[in-house]
């Protein structure tokens, strides 16, 4: 049995409930894991108000760390006793102990710990894939400027420090003027309060009227359109979140009108649909992190049990950086 958090409908933070699961052996591609801590991020909030449905009754959780206690036939890159991390689907890691697909989960380098890795998979794996992979035509280069909204935030964290690491001038935007502090001093080259500054026109102001190559927005409803207007002729808008509500239908004459623009929807799944895709890019994570270009801010610890507290803070915009569930 594993204490676990699952939900029976889909609701605010009051539905998460903790449970007693049984715990079964692991059945072809499977492993059971031992779980040191668990991750927690947005997405886990989309899947309990059921902006993402999934079937009912549904255990939370796409991120952990821990130790491989049991290996199902055709698992090759796995061994009882290794210490593993990943960013997986199906959810289910608010836990202690799980069988789940073994094929995202990686073998995390003896130089980073249990928490760190629990913290960093989804959110690390996406920057990877945002910053590397989701690029306007002709590429990004040393000196050219994007803006990544949330930046204070546990993706925004991470971005502020590995676009710094790719020479790139990152404009992040923040709630409050302690979270602007907060990204600057991660490697932001500039930083907008977006509830008191009109970040279209401080965009422009600080790249002399041209715009940015790219804007990377998870927020979604609230800024989509004006994010369109920060970018330069043939810039790239990727939408990859909805903390304030999802984007709704646009005319796509907009693109025309605002300089030939290209708009796409990523989503890390995607990315880290094969083992050896996902092998790759967390090999990518794991040397910037080793290497120190990239350090994961811990800011928030919650027991399994307080889980809805944690939840209730990251909506409410309380969170910086990345926030962890100790077991
Ligand atoms: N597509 C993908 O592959 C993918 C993968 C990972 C994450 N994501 C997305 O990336 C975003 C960041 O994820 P995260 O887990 O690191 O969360 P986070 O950034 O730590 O927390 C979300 C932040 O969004 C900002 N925000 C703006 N408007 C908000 C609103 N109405 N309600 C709540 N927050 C609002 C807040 O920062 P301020 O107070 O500074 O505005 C808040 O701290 C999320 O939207 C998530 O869904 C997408």
């Amino acid at each position: 049995m594993s204490r676990a958090i699952q939900i029976q409908q889909f609701g605010g933070p009051e539905v998460l409930q903790l449970v007693d699961l049984p715990v079964g052996e692991p059945g072809p591609g499977e492993i059971r894991v031992r779980h040191h801590a668990v991750g927690l991020n947005f997405i886990d909030v989309y899947q309990r108000t059921g902006l993402y449905p999934n079937a009912l009754p549904l255990s939370l959780g796409m991120e952990g760390a821990g130790m491989v206690e049991a290996v199902g036939p055709e698992v090759t890159h796995l061994q009882p006793g290794d210490r593993v991390a990943y960013a997986s689907a199906p959810p289910g890691s608010y836990c202690e102990l799980r069988v789940m697909p073994a094929k995202c989960v990686v073998q995390l380098p003896d130089a980073i710990d249990f928490e760190t890795g629990a913290a960093m998979m989804l959110k690390g794996l996406t920057v990877q894939y945002l910053l590397r992979r989701t690029q306007p035509q002709g590429g990004l280069q040393a000196g050219d400027f994007i803006l990544f909204h949330a930046a204070a935030g546990g993706v925004g964290l991470i971005a502020c420090q590995w676009a710094k690491a790719m020479g790139l001038q990152l404009i992040g935007t923040a709630g409050s003027d302690a979270k602007c502090e907060l990204a600057k001093a991660h490697g932001a080259a500039h930083v907008i309060n977006y509830q008191t500054e009109d970040f279209v026109a401080r965009v422009k102001e600080i790249t002399g009227g041209a715009g940015v190559k790219a804007v990377y927005d998870s927020i979604g409803k609230d800024t989509f359109e004006r994010s369109l207007d920060c970018l330069a002729p043939f810039g790239l808008l990727a939408n990859f979140g909805n903390a304030s509500g999802p984007v709704a239908a646009f005319n796509l004459g907009l693109l025309g009108a605002k300089g030939s623009l290209y708009v796409t929807r990523p989503t890390l799944f995607t990315h880290i649909a094969t083992r050896e895709r996902t092998q790759a890019m967390a090999d990518d994570l794991f040397g910037m992190v080793t290497s120190g270009a990239v350090s994961i801010p811990i800011d928030q610890r919650y027991r399994l049990e307080d889980v809805a507290q944690a939840h209730r803070d990251l909506e409410g915009r309380r969170t910086t950086g990345c926030t962890v569930l100790t077991l």
